[in-house]
């Protein structure tokens, strides 16, 4: 799987296409699914010994020998979702799923990983103080709601999981701290575990370095400090976004599970690690699972995070996940099971600036986090890549700044302008300082336009849009003695409008099932500051020899968590909720406007809609008082699987009960989703069946429409009066195309529910067909 901060996702091949190219009889690792497990929630020592078993026997009848079974065996998930991880010749792996117990085998395939200020910009504090309805102060900032998450791991010694102040552990908490030598858990950071084997089954035999949960890349240190961090004051990276840093629920206990490992070209998160993470965590007994990873979206009987986390939220685990990075190509949204949250990235109100004087005495907004100042504060000589290039290398090499195309000769003490692309910018850093450049112009073309990115720059640094890159090179077109100067990096607050949806957020359509909108929801992803690895450099190259206690990083991986601080203390506040209804109360509760009460934009500074944000951006005060909520059980997402087409074997991955009978009248688009999508509406009327239950006091609602353009939409009844806390009402909204209209492409709209004090709204799109 991929950590979803920004490296590009990978092609993935499915055994199904394997089993009909491959005729090599090579040795592979294949997780096998069984289905679900019969025994119950808690199963007992000797119901796990006799599931274990009965997967040597499974293999063992195959191969013809139990021990042969036992060796190739190395995951047995005896808990929550039945199978096993093993090596197996590419011919056994297909006599196994022959094998009438078998629902499918699958290849054992990588995926890849997908602070302080954004919770002010979020609300929950002002100014260091809370305001009176801060979520914070109602939930106790998370205390006592355990967190855990799927990543790269921990740095434990890290400010933001230090256990000062905290009581003992709770006695329902089941995991234990398994992080390997020089690892030590304590009162805040309550767990740790790490899972190997499927990446060894990939990579060959491991050595010691690998028998730790210690976060060597960085990436699971800052997803759990950012979703249940303690305070930790003065956190900055160069005394860039100096504050105070701290989670989304900051007295909330973690646990860190290692499923992701240095990347090999296949990803760092193999499946069957994933999967076994998984079972620890739910057995563990954690509230939240945050995971800020995935691949390209998948059929949910084929994707193991949409089935590992089935078993999660069955147990009642909220689990809630990145959407990926690969917009903002539309149809890109991966995480896509309707039992997920799944979250797209936004900005936050700040800013890393760093402005360039021309010496035309233009000036240009940059931006960065380098901590590195020009030598001297003047002017300094100008020059493009292009016109400093080594002989031996290409024009374009130049332009990119790649290694060994500067010649110092010609870079020595000056300014280089460098267009960002194929290589890490900051490596394009340390090309231009090893060749003797006191500062770099990163400059962005047309395509990338105001896509900037801080990093930790070796040199003094600008990273400038497309449009003010073009005047750069007009600027030094336009002299013999082209100069520069740059400013050092300083922290803006405060910057309108915000937020504005990130260009690398993944885009709906939802490819796999379009009836339900996904993204469910936006959070801040963009330059947010959190605790960080020690074991590697700000960069992550290994030519950076600096370490830092928090970093600067972008990405849905950076908003998911988040999301999941949010449903942290809303669990503390109400420790019944279910899953279904955490999201709910997120999704009609959301913002869809920004802080100039404008439309949320897209990078572009068009007007985003709900393919990109959602129900729209997360707004956590009113979440804890959302009035109605659209519950969902675990039936509901059955029947929905069943709706769906999915047999009796694709049904025993997600349920053990092999008498549920599907419900024939179930429609996919009635799962109570708190969204409400119409994939291809024609000239037909469709009619939509949604129920919310009254969380709030007695009250009368009144549904307020805001139809799609060129749909009418009209909602029956349009009043619902409960007269109780826990009622349930059901409603139909019936949707109709304008006659005579064969206009196609999305129109968006809205339901609200209103009682003058709450609006609860969920929007409605509609796929003109
Ligand atoms: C399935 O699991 C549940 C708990 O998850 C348990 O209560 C039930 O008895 C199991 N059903 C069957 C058919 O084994
Ligand atoms: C373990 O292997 C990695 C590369 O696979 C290597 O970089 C590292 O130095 C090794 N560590 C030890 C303790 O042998
Ligand atoms: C960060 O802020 C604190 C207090 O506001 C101040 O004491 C400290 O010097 C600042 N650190 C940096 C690196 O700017
Ligand atoms: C080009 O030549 C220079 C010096 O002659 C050398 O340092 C550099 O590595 C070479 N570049 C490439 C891409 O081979
Ligand atoms: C700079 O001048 C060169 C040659 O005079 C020309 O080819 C190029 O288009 C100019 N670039 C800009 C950005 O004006
Ligand atoms: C269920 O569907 C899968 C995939 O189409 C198929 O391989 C399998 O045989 C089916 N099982 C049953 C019981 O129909």
């Amino acid at each position: 799987m991929e950590a979803f901060n920004l490296p590009p996702l990978l092609l993935s091949f499915f055994l199904f296409a394997l089993l009909q190219t491959s005729t090599i009889a090579v040795k592979k690792s294949y997780i096998v699914y069984l289905g679900s497990h019969s025994h119950g929630l808690n199963p007992s020592a000797v119901d796990l010994q006799l599931a274990t078993q009965t997967h040597y026997n499974l293999l063992g009848s195959v191969i013809g020998s139990n021990e042969a079974a036992k060796e190739a065996i190395f995951y047995s998930y005896n808990r929550h979702i039945n199978g096993f991880a093993a090596v197996l010749d590419y011919k056994v792996a297909e006599d196994v799923a022959k094998h009438p117990s078998v629902v499918s085998v699958h290849e054992n395939k990588g995926r890849e990983l997908h602070t302080t200020n954004s919770w002010s910009f979020l609300g929950v504090e002002n100014n260091g103080g809370l305001p009176p309805n801060s979520l914070w102060n109602l939930a106790n900032f998370g205390e006592s709601t355990i967190i855990g998450n799927l990543d790269t791991g921990i740095w434990p010694e890290s400010k933001s999981f230090n256990d000062e102040g905290y009581g003992p552990i709770p006695k329902r908490w089941k995991g234990s701290c398994e992080g390997g030598s020089n690892f030590n858990c304590n009162r805040k950071l309550i767990g740790a575990r790490y899972f190997n084997k499927g990446y060894a089954s990939i990579v060959g035999p491991l050595n010691s370095s690998y028998l730790t949960a210690r976060d060597d890349q960085g990436h699971g240190t800052h997803t759990l400090s950012t979703a249940g961090g303690h305070f930790v004051s003065r956190a900055n990276i160069f005394g860039n976004g100096n504050g105070t840093a701290k989670g989304g629920s900051p007295k909330a206990l973690v646990a860190a599970y290692k499923v992701c490992w240095p990347r090999v070209n296949i990803g760092g998160c193999f499946d069957s690690d994933i999967l076994a993470g998984f079972e620890a965590a739910i057995s563990d007994g954690v509230d939240v699972l945050s995971i800020s990873l995935g691949g390209s979206p998948l059929e949910f009987h084929d994707d193991p995070i949409a089935i590992a986390s089935f078993h999660a939220v069955k147990n009642g685990i909220t689990v809630v996940c990145s959407a990926g990075n690969s917009g903002p190509s539309p149809g890109t949204v991966a995480n896509v099971a309707p039992w997920l949250i799944t979250v797209g990235a936004s900005t936050i109100d700040r800013l890393f600036t760093t402005y360039l004087a021309l010496g035309d005495k233009r000036h240009i907004k940059g931006e960065s986090i380098s901590n590195k100042i020009l030598p001297v504060q003047k002017f300094y000589p100008l020059i493009r890549a292009l016109d400093a290039k080594n002989n031996n290398v290409s024009n374009i090499e130049a332009i990119l700044c790649l290694e060994g195309s500067l010649d110092p000769k010609k870079v020595e003490g000056k300014i280089v302008v460098c267009l960002s692309g194929d290589i890490a910018n900051v490596d394009k850093g340390y090309v231009a300082a090893q060749a003797g450049a006191v500062g770099m112009i990163l400059t962005n073309d047309k395509e990338d336009g105001d896509r900037l990115e801080v990093e930790a720059h070796l040199l003094p640094t600008s990273h400038i849009n497309y449009i003010d890159g073009e005047l750069v090179y007009q600027f030094i077109n336009s002299t013999k003695t082209p100069i520069a100067y740059m400013t050092h990096v300083r922290t803006e607050l405060g910057v309108k409008p915000a937020p504005i949806m990130a260009r690398f957020s993944s885009r709906g359509p939802n490819i796999i099932e379009p009836s339900i909108l996904k993204p469910d929801i936006t959070a801040p992803g963009v330059n947010i500051l959190a605790a960080f690895t020690e074991e590697t450099s700000p960069t992550g190259s290994s030519f950076d020899k600096r370490r830092v206690p928090f970093n600067i990083l972008s990405g849905t991986s950076m908003s998911c968590p988040h999301i999941s601080g949010i449903v942290g203390l809303l669990k503390t506040l109400y420790p019944k909720w279910s899953p279904a209804v955490m999201k709910s109360t997120i999704m009609t509760t959301a913002r869809i406007k920004a802080n100039d009460l404008n439309s949320i934009l897209s990078s572009g500074k068009e007007k985003a809609n709900s393919f990109a944000y959602g129900a729209g951006h997360v707004n956590p005060n009113k979440a804890a008082n959302p009035g109605l909520v659209y519950d969902l059980s675990t039936e509901d997402y059955l029947n929905f699987l069943c709706a769906r087409g999915y047999n009796k074997t694709q049904m025993k991955l997600f349920s053990n009960d092999t008498s549920f009978v599907c419900s024939k009248k179930f429609k996919v688009a009635d799962l109570n989703y708190p969204s409400i999508t119409i994939d291809n509406l024609a000239s037909e009327v469709v009619k939509i069946k949604r129920r919310v239950k009254n969380v709030g006091s007695p009250a009368t609602y009144v549904a307020n429409v805001k139809a799609p353009p060129r749909v009418s939409v009209s909602v029956e009844p349009n009043t619902l009066k409960f007269t109780r806390t826990g009622e349930e009402k059901s409603f139909t909204v019936v949707l109709k195309r304008v006659p005579n209209d064969y206009h196609r492409g999305s129109v968006f709209g809205r339901l609200a529910w209103s009682n003058g004090k709450h609006h609860v709204r969920s929007p409605i799109l509609v796929v003109l067909g």
